[in-house]
């Protein structure tokens, strides 16, 4: 099955923070939360196009945030308004609505948060707290605080919110709250994850994790993006990004 990419023009790409970055594109795109696009922005090198988390959708526009890591994020960098760039999307599984209920908390590590501020936006007639944990720089938390009940940050070198893990923050909360949430929504560094995943399991809470994986084709067909779940392999892009939880075997 041949992906068909369409061209998207480029309105702004702008750098938040530190090496993150937020890429918007004209048109008019529909996705659910947690889904993702297949993004290329060059013809030779680095070939592949990169999987990119849909960060928010408006009436006119699609944005995207990412980190600058290595090849592909360099050339996304160096866009600029007018620029033509290739997509196809959203693919994957998201988090499913129909799934989420009650008092929600979304927890998210580092440019884990790219795909949560839609969530938020998705899920703001719920009862929502957000935690987002940085190393140093904090950022789009500003963004999400309209659609939430309660912002709870962390940084590694307690520049901003708790000086420590996003985990602490929310392992605190259910300390003293009790079973304070229904349904967990986590993206972020595969050790964070795990942690929270844990976390949720002592405290008998469903938890969606949103997975990364390397990938090459973007639709199930090349297993590039094999993960190991208790239920078999299982493909990121197809059957995920996002997995409960308790049925993934986390590397970390
Ligand atoms: C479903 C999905 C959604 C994603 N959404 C976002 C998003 O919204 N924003 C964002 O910034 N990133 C996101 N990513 C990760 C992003 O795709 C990679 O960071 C990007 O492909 C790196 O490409 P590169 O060419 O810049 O770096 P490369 O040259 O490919 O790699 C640079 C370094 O990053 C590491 N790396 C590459 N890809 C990954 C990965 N998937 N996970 C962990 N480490 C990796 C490599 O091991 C290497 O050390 C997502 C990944 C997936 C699978
Ligand atoms: S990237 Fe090809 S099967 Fe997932």
């Amino acid at each position: 099955m041949q992906p068909v990419y369409t061209k998207g023009e480029v309105l702004k790409n702008i750098k938040v923070s530190k090496g993150i970055y937020k890429l918007s594109i004209k048109g008019d795109y529909n996705a659910n939360m947690g889904q993702f696009y297949m993004i290329k922005a060059w013809d030779e090198e680095p070939i592949l196009p990169r999987p990119l988390s849909v960060h928010d959708v408006d009436k006119d526009s699609i944005h995207f945030l990412y980190e600058v890591k290595g090849k592909g994020t360099e050339r996304l960098r160096d866009l600029n308004k007018g620029d033509i760039i290739e997509l196809t999307g959203p693919l994957g599984n998201g988090f499913d609505r129909l799934k989420i209920k009650g008092r929600v908390a979304v927890v998210s590590g580092g440019i884990g948060i790219a795909p949560m501020l839609y969530a938020a936006k998705t899920l703001k007639d719920l009862e929502v707290d957000f935690y987002a944990g940085f190393r140093d720089e904090i950022y789009v938390t500003c963004d999400i605080k309209q659609y939430v009940k309660n912002v709870y940050i962390s940084t590694d070198s307690g520049t901003y919110g708790h000086k420590g893990y996003v985990t602490d923050c929310l392992s605190e909360s259910l300390r003293v709250g009790g079973k304070k949430y229904d349904t967990v929504l986590c993206c972020g560094p595969e050790i964070m994850m795990k942690k929270v995943v844990d976390i949720c399991e002592t405290n008998e809470i469903p938890v969606y994790v949103s997975l990364e994986s390397s990938m090459a084709c973007g639709l199930g067909a090349c297993l590039v993006c094999t993960c190991t779940t208790n239920k078999g392999k299982k493909r990121v892009c197809k059957d995920g990004p996002v997995f409960l939880g308790e049925d993934v075997v986390f590397n970390a």
